[in-house]
């Protein structure tokens, strides 16, 4: 059973249910994240930093209510916090990210951004397993996408976007039958 993990608009979340993956709670570091309307029936929870006395304080509060939940194997779609191991010891080697690019190129928040910004002619979605670093865990798939000549942040990322909507429900499913 799956907890995911978002703070912005949900639409890998979206490709998750679409696809029909036992998703039991979402959780989320911002309250108003508009992806938490997505989540209908799902049981729903915000844990912004602001109400705990650190991160690890956060992070033992998320990780016990999405233990609690049911949640065995946890998804980042969209959460833009780092992790401590007070959260990923609780699901050991079972939490993945998608991220936009063909990592361990362009890590980051502005991934898309720097990738136009160098360049490249090339870009991509990235599933991977989660440690403390910023997107440096084991990569589980890839796929790649062109970079067009007239691209902005805003093409480049719809594309890496659709690519992850299919590639994230995939890998997500794969591990679920693990
Ligand atoms: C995705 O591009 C994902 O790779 C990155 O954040 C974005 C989230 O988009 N980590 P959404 O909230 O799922 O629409």
């Amino acid at each position: 059973m799956i907890g995911v993990l978002v703070s912005g608009t949900g639409t890998n979340l979206q490709a998750l249910l679409d696809a029909r993956l036992p998703v039991v709670a979402v959780a989320s570091n911002k309250r108003n994240a508009p992806a938490l309307a997505r989540a209908g029936d799902i049981a729903t929870a915000s844990f912004e930093l602001a109400d705990y006395e650190d991160r690890v304080a956060r992070d033992t509060a998320m990780a016990e209510w999405l233990h609690a939940q049911g949640s065995r194997l946890v998804v980042l779609a969209g959460y833009m916090h780092l992790l401590t191991s007070a959260f990923l010891d609780r699901f050991p080697d079972a939490v993945v990210n998608v991220h936009p690019s063909l990592l361990p190129n362009f890590p980051g928040a502005r991934a898309v951004e720097e990738q136009l910004a160098a360049g490249v002619s090339e870009s991509g979605a990235t599933v991977h397993l989660v440690d403390t670093g910023v997107d440096s865990g084991p990569i589980l798939a890839q796929e790649r996408v062109p970079v067009l000549a007239h691209d902005t942040a805003e093409s480049l990322h719809a594309r890496i976007k659709e690519i992850e909507h299919a590639l994230l429900p995939r890998v997500v499913g794969e591990l679920c039958a693990r």
